[in-house]
């Protein structure tokens, strides 16, 4: 290990002192009577991809034949699993907790366990074989597997003492927390496949630049094509938005005619713009300059107050 790192060392010293030119690898000429695209590497065997092939769907297809108690599993995992995971799974240091932590995934610190947080029994099955005992990975046989994978279930109270796992009954174990896996809702991120009579691509539209400000209401397709909005909108509803919406500590509301006009009456929009960039006290109550958002330029405030002068005539 020193001599090769002295040598590396010695190449450093040499390269920076005269920067040579890398000579390009040779690329072997395109041969089409030789496998693949580029001409060289040889197919996979069977034997090979079967190796590889192993992951497990949540109905169970790709679970090898094979089956294990969870009485079988209670002494594997004893021996081979709770000096890190614990004998309850309940963790030993900062190794996961594998049970428990029901109903904690929406507290500040949630328990993801198994039983907690995990969608599919297959997964479970598919982690251990592929990863566990951490030190040995695929060390266990697959009956062992199912197993220990049995015990994980009983340790969540899933499976009863006298249940034996099976490649036939696994997919039929579900998972407390499977219904809250769900397909991302949001509208812009879903979209059937079209086989058929789609849509002709030209009158698809290609946003090439996406709008900066858009209204809960709309989608960002329905904001790219709306007129633009009031250039005060943004700013109100992000900044000021909080206490004018509905008069927070006395703020007028948006929309209140009377109080802005009464307002405007003083000094007309310019000196309702500085007493928003300055602040502005009275008995109706306090506002911070700039409504307490020191980051926003005048301008941008200014914007936000015609928004609100306009949409309360
Ligand atoms: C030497 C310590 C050690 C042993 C022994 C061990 N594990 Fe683990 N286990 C870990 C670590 C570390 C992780 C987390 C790995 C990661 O996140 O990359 C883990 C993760 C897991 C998880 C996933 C937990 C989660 O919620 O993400 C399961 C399930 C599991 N182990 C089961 C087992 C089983 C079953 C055995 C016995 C066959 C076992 N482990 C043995 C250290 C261990
Ligand atoms: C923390 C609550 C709060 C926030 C945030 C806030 N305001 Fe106000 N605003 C008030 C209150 C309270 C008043 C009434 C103050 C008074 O008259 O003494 C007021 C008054 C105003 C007035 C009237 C000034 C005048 O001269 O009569 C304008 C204009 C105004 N705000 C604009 C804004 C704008 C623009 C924003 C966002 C950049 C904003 N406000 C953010 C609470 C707030």
């Amino acid at each position: 290990m020193y001599r090769f790192l002295s040598a590396a060392l010695v190449l450093l010293v040499m390269g920076c002192g005269a920067p040579q030119e890398a000579a390009e690898p040779a690329r072997p000429a395109y041969d089409g009577t030789r496998v693949g695209h580029f001409g060289y590497g040889t197919p996979a065997s069977a034997e090979q991809i079967a190796g590889w092939d192993i992951d497990i769907r949540p109905d169970g297809m790709g679970l090898p034949e094979g089956s294990g108690s969870v009485e079988d599993g209670e002494w594997l995992y004893e021996e081979q699993c709770a000096e890190c995971h614990g004998s309850f799974g309940e963790g030993v240091g900062r190794f996961p907790v594998l049970s428990g932590g029901e109903g904690t995934l929406t507290d500040v610190r949630p328990s993801k366990t198994v039983g907690s947080y995990w969608p599919y029994t297959s997964t479970l099955y598919d982690y251990i074989r592929r990863t566990m005992p951490f030190t040995q990975p695929e060390s266990l046989t697959a009956d062992e597997t199912y197993a220990v994978t049995a015990y994980v279930l009983y340790l969540n109270d899933l499976v009863d003492d006298d249940f034996a796992l099976t490649h036939e009954n696994l997919a039929s174990i579900r998972l407390p927390n499977e219904g809250n896996f769900v397909p991302d809702p949001r509208p812009d991120v879903s979209n059937s496949r079209c086989m058929a009579d789609c849509r002709d691509a030209a009158s698809i539209t290609v946003l090439s630049e996406v709008p900066t400000y858009v209204p809960a209401s709309m989608t960002i397709a329905e904001a790219a094509e709306a007129e633009p909005a009031h250039p005060g909108a943004a700013t109100y509803d992000q900044y000021c938005s909080i206490c004018h919406d509905i008069g927070v500590a006395g703020a007028p509301k948006i929309g209140d005619a009377a109080a802005w006009t009464a307002r405007l009456e003083h000094g007309g929009i310019a000196s309702l713009g500085t007493n928003a960039i300055k602040g502005i006290a009275s008995e109706a109550g306090v506002m911070p300059p700039k409504g307490g958002f020191a980051h926003l330029s005048d301008d941008e405030v200014t914007a936000a107050v015609a928004y609100l002068v306009e949409g309360s005539q």
